[in-house]
């Protein structure tokens, strides 16, 4: 498969320094776009091609787009941050590459590069670099690739012509008001993916049929929900959008990737961190009893989510049908900010990359 070469067609009008300098000191998480944004089209017969940096913009789109009727759709997210020397780099972006390649085998689509998602990456925030927040807090340039059908017509099958395109939006905490932790709603009934289904790709439709159960959480006062397994409605899986991690003391539990939930970078990186920390980390099964009866019985010391977008984020209370508890007493734990601090200190340079994780731009 050839890789297109990025043809350059710059903003003749982007956002002047101090527009963006505004949006900068309070960027929220995905609000505002830089000026650009990398668009590769893939065509049957024809392969990847027509790659180019283009200024940010609407995409113009037949009616009867397959993507707007069929979902047939695919996402990452990753994010860049600068560096004490000024210099950026983002993390792991092959790791969300592959995750791409894999997501796309599932929806059916066509699979680019790794090395071509990295360089359209690459290519849009060197353009756009100036958005990259400064070196200092937590804040950081966040890479939303995405590839949708754009074959036109009705008919319910693979289509043949998709569009990759990269877009950047400069991230402050995704929960606003800093390491606060979030309350859990446990969702007993709703169901977020299902064995042999798509809940292991980083598919549109996984989002939107999380949607309602979120409404719900958020009518019961909690901000996140935890989904259960679709079949037992027994083992723990993961929030609506980060992975989850169970601190019994040193040792860590993160539940086991079961095909229903998504392999998270964030949740692999601790996997490694963790024992880098002389913690205890593995993958393994948690129920919704066990977790209920630990907090009870005091063995279960932590509980906190992780993801791109939220980096590592307590969990305080947790409810459910089954009744209310909280976890450390409500604050964020120990063990908990000791990762997170460990975590942000390599993304923002600060810390030895002794995984390679961190690709200089
Ligand atoms: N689980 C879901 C459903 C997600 O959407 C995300 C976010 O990307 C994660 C977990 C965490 O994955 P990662 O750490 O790769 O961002
Ligand atoms: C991410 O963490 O990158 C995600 O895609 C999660 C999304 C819910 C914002």
């Amino acid at each position: 498969m050839t890789t297109p070469t990025i043809e350059l067609k710059p903003s003749s009008s982007p956002l002047s320094a101090a527009e963006r300098e505004a949006i900068l000191t309070n960027p929220g998480f995905g609000r505002h776009f830089t000026d650009h944004m990398v668009t590769i089209r893939w065509t049957e017969g024809r392969g990847w091609h027509d790659a180019q940096l283009v200024p940010y913009g609407p995409l113009a789109l037949d009616p009867a787009t397959n993507v707007l009727h069929y979902a047939q759709e695919i996402f990452e997210g990753l994010k860049a941050y600068r560096r004490p020397d000024g210099s950026v780099a983002s993390f792991r972006p092959d790791a969300n590459a592959r995750r791409f390649q894999a997501s796309a085998r599932r929806l059916a689509m066509p699979e680019l590069p790794v090395e071509t998602f990295v360089e359209a990456c690459d290519v849009l925030v060197q353009q756009d670099k100036a958005w990259v927040p400064e070196h200092g807090g937590e804040a950081s340039l966040y890479l939303r690739p995405f590839m949708i059908a754009t074959e036109v017509g009705l008919g319910v099958r693979p289509a043949n012509e998709y569009l990759f395109v990269v877009i950047a939006s400069p991230a402050g905490p995704y929960f606003p008001g800093g390491v606060k932790p979030v309350s859990i709603w446990l969702s007993e009934n709703r169901v977020r993916a299902v064995p042999g289904g798509v809940g292991d790709a980083k598919t549109g439709g996984n989002y939107a049929a999380s949607l309602l159960a979120q409404a719900e959480a958020a009518a019961k006062g909690c901000d996140q929900v935890a989904y259960l397994d679709a079949v037992e409605h027994k083992w723990v899986e993961e929030l609506g959008g980060m992975n989850l991690y169970f601190v019994y003391g040193n040792k860590l539990v993160t539940p086991t990737l079961t095909g229903s939930l998504l392999a998270g970078i964030t949740r692999d990186s601790l996997l490694k961190l963790a024992a880098d920390l002389g913690l205890e980390p593995e993958e393994g099964r948690v129920s919704i009893d066990q977790w209920q009866a630990d907090s009870a019985n005091g063995t279960l010391t932590e509980v906190f989510a992780c993801g791109t977008a939220a980096v590592i984020t307590p969990v305080g209370t947790v409810k459910s049908e089954r009744g209310e508890w909280q976890q450390s007493g409500g604050e964020p734990g120990e063990v908990t900010m000791k990762l997170r601090d460990a975590l942000l200190a390599v993304q923002t340079g600060k810390a030895e990359d002794v995984h390679g994780w961190m690709h200089e731009l």
